[in-house]
């Protein structure tokens, strides 16, 4: 009896089956791509601003190799500062299949794009440097997107210290090298002698403040939220921020989320 032939019916069934389960995933959408279109920093270096919404600083202009991009929407109102986006151009002649993952650091829109990448993100779109000239001369791309997972081998999560920040009065800082592709919705300070906690404010852009801080060594919790309902988790990291914290200074909390 020739098995291969008798069981080629069954072989059919089952790649309709897996192309049903691509299509029911499909649905899902956790991977999908949404159009849209994306422009580049006009006048700009090859990276993004140093001056960005998201007050970064110039991690906002040079992190992730300065791939890079303001948001208009996708910002959130400083939500989406250091979220991740792989995004590619459509048009098959200039464009390349994988096209560039950039890190949200500013806020911004033109002509209808949810993007304003920086040179360096938008050239990096194209299959060539030819290619790369031509998009550069379009301007605005068609371009489709999904949110991606940030990832930074070598870093832990960071805290950076605002210059505005005034000891002991005023603190305020951003958190840089978040991996994963969650949002961090809620930041506390815990003081470690007593654990009593506080609550911060999202001032603006990405920066987390409180006036007046709790005193002594502080722990900080980190509410990190995926987009399925009821997924939270606080992180807390095992580096405290020290006692005499300075304005201007970097923390290695000695933590990083797994991807
Ligand atoms: C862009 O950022 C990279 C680091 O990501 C840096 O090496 C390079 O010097 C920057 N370029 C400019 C023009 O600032
Ligand atoms: C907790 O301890 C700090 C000193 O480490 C102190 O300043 C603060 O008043 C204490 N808070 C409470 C609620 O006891
Ligand atoms: C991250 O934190 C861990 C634990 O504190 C430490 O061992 C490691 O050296 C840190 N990694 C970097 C890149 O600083």
């Amino acid at each position: 009896m020739d098995f291969s032939n008798s069981l080629k019916p069954f072989a059919f069934l089952l790649v309709c089956l897996l192309l049903w389960q691509t299509q029911t995933d499909a649905a899902t959408c956790s991977d999908c791509f949404t159009q849209s279109r994306a422009a580049y920093y006009p006048n700009s270096e090859e990276n993004g601003t140093e001056t960005g919404a998201c007050e970064f600083g110039s991690f906002g202009a040079t992190i992730n190799g300065g791939d890079v991009s303001a948001a208009s929407d996708l910002y959130r109102s400083g939500l989406g500062c250091g979220a991740c986006y792989q995004v590619r151009c459509t048009n098959a002649k200039y464009c390349s299949d994988n096209g560039v993952t950039v890190v949200i650091t500013d806020s911004g829109s033109s002509d209808h794009t949810d993007f304003i990448l920086s040179n360096h993100a938008f050239s990096k779109m194209a299959q060539t440097k030819d290619a790369a000239a031509s998009l550069l001369a379009l301007g605005v791309v068609d371009i489709e997107y999904r949110r991606v997972s940030c990832s930074y081998p070598n870093h832990n999560i960071t805290i950076k210290i605002d210059e505005n920040s005034n000891y002991p009065y005023y603190l305020a800082f951003v958190i840089w090298y978040q991996q994963g592709n969650k949002d961090i919705t809620a930041v506390q300070l815990c003081e470690t002698q007593n654990y009593s906690c506080k609550l911060l404010d999202r001032s603006h852009g990405a920066v987390w403040s409180i006036t007046p801080p709790p005193s002594g060594p502080l722990s900080i919790r980190m509410l990190l939220s995926g987009s399925d309902e009821g997924d939270e988790t606080w992180v807390v990291p095992d580096n405290n921020i020290p006692q005499d914290w300075k304005a201007g200074a970097t923390y290695d909390t000695g933590v990083q989320i797994n991807v």
